[in-house]
C-alpha cells in the first residue's frame, strides 16, 4: 500500500485545507460523542483536535506516519495507531466512529470498505454510530473540480471499476507539481450494504453537516449507521 501523503502532501496538508469547514462538522458529531470518538484517517487531526478540545475523549487511525507527525505538533492527547483502517485496532470502545472528507474512498477495493465498515462496527458499543462523509460518484468521465490560479484539480473515473484517480496539479514555489491519487467511488446504495454486512442500522442520510436534505442531485452524503443495541 502507497502513503499517498508522506513528504511534502503531509507538509503542506493543513495549509491546502485551510478553507475546508471544521465547525459544522465538530458541531454535528459532538452529540455522538459523549462515550468517546474514534477518526479512521485522522490524518493531521483537522476535526479531531477541535472535537478533543470540547472534551471529547478522542483517538484515530491512520495509515501515514508522515501526516499522524504533523498531528503531534499539536497534540500528544489523541492516542492514535498507525495503520489501514480496515485491520488497526486501537484500546476502547466508542460512541461513534466516524471518516470524513472522502478518506473512505482511500480505501481502494471494495474488500478493504467492507473491512472498514467492520473494523467501525467492531468499535462502536452497543447504540453507537458511524459517520461517513463522501462523494456521489461522478460519472463522467473527467471533471474539472477545481480551477484556481494556484491549483487545478481533474477527476478521472472508470465506471467499471468504480476506479477514481484526482490529478492534483498545484503550483508550489513557483512550480507547478502534479499528484495524481487513486480512490475507490462507492455509491450510497453500497455502503448501506457493507453497513448491513457489519450489522449497522442506516439511521439518517444528509447532503451535508447542515442536515440538509438528500436528493438526487446532492453531490455528497453524511450517513450515520447506527449499532443496535
Ligand atoms: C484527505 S486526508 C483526511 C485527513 C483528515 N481526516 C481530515 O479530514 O483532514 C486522508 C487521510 O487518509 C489516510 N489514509 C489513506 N488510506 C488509509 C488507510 N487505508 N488507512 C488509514 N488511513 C488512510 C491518509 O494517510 C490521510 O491522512
Amino acid at each position: 500500500m502507497t502513503d499517498w501523503f508522506a513528504g511534502d502532501v503531509a507538509a503542506r496538508y493543513d495549509k491546502s485545507t485551510a478553507g475546508m469547514p471544521v465547525e459544522p462538522v465538530v458541531d454535528f458529531l459532538f452529540p455522538f460523542a459523549a462515550g468517546g470518538a474514534l477518526e479512521l484517517a485522522i490524518g493531521t487531526g483537522r476535526i479531531a483536535v477541535p472535537l478533543a478540545a470540547r472534551g471529547v475523549r478522542v483517538a484515530g487511525i491512520d495509515f501515514s506516519p508522515d501526516m499522524v507527525a504533523e498531528l503531534r505538533k499539536k497534540t500528544d492527547e489523541i492516542p492514535v495507531e498507525v495503520g489501514d483502517m480496515g485491520t488497526t485496532q486501537v484500546d476502547g470502545a466508542f460512541s461513534v466512529v466516524y471518516v470524513v472528507f472522502n478518506s473512505i474512498n482511500n480505501v481502494t477495493t471494495q474488500d478493504g470498505q467492507v473491512a472498514t465498515f467492520a473494523n467501525a462496527a467492531a468499535h462502536l458499543s452497543p447504540g453507537g454510530c458511524f459517520v461517513v462523509e463522501v462523494g456521489v460518484p461522478v460519472t463522467q468521465q473527467l471533471e474539472v473540480f477545481d480551477l484556481t490560479d494556484t491549483h487545478v484539480g481533474v477527476d478521472e473515473y472508470d465506471a467499471d471499476t468504480q476506479r477514481l484517480v484526482s490529478h492534483h496539479f498545484s503550483l508550489v514555489d513557483g512550480e507547478w507539481r502534479r499528484l495524481s491519487m487513486p480512490f475507490r467511488a462507492v455509491w450510497p446504495a453500497e455502503l448501506d450494504l457493507m453497513a448491513r454486512l457489519a450489522g449497522l442500522e442506516l439511521r439518517e442520510r444528509w447532503a451535508d453537516w447542515d442536515r440538509s436534505p438528500f436528493t438526487a442531485e446532492s453531490r455528497k452524503h453524511v450517513s450515520v449507521w447506527e449499532k443496535p443495541t
